[in-house]
């Protein structure tokens, strides 16, 4: 009877560390995924930064930085030319003027979004090309009103020195020519590390 017992115990604690054994395997052979300690990645301390820059939308003339790519039929006659869609390289600059100091551009898309005002859908990639900086993006995805004094994006996302970047930027229209073309200031709030 005792040695039954003995035997019946041993049996349930070989299936268990079996169970286990299999398991342990399974994830090992066929998993694609782990779970990593930030610091194993290098992220120690998260920083806040801010980036102050003008953004130029250049929509005139042979070195017009922003260009129309499609319309709807009725984006002519729509009061709030629902319907664009522009793609964009707009430079960034350190000053309001275009012949201040360099710091990157925007390079995306922004479309006519809204049939009761004049509201883009921002979908752009911030791409700097000076100092530290220096090949890092951050993506913007957002709704611009663009007749509001502020305007406010959420930052989804980042690469290089933004990565993890999350945050928001806030756009102030610094200059507006009749043509259209347009100087923006940006004050940009990213947590990354
Ligand atoms: C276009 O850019 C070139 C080179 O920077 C410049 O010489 C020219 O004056 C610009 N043209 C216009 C219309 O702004
Ligand atoms: C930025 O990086 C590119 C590519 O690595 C390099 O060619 C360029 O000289 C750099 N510019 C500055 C201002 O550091």
């Amino acid at each position: 009877m005792a040695k039954n017992k003995t035997l019946t115990f041993l049996f349930i604690l070989f299936t268990i560390f079996s169970i286990s054994t299999l398991t342990t395997t399974a994830t090992k052979n066929h998993g694609f995924a782990r779970v990593l300690s930030p610091p194993k990645l290098g992220l120690k301390r998260q920083k806040l930064s801010h980036l102050h820059f003008y953004f130029h939308d250049i929509v005139t003339g042979k070195n017009a930085t922003a260009v129309r790519v499609a319309e709807a039929p009725v984006t002519k006659t729509s009061p709030t030319a629902f319907g664009a869609v522009n793609v964009m390289d707009d430079p960034l600059t350190l000053k309001p003027e275009l012949s201040s100091e360099r710091v990157g551009s925007a390079q995306g898309i922004y479309a006519a979004a809204s049939q009761s005002e004049v509201g883009l859908l921002m979908d752009l990639n911030f791409v700097f090309t000076t100092g530290k900086f220096n090949g890092s993006t951050i993506s913007l995805i957002g709704r611009n009103s663009v007749f509001s004094n502020i305007r406010e994006f959420p930052i989804v996302g980042g690469s290089g020195l933004f990565r993890f970047a999350r945050g928001y930027a806030q756009a102030h229209t610094y200059s507006l020519e009749p043509t259209g073309d347009a100087v923006v200031e940006y004050n940009v709030y990213v947590f990354h590390y």
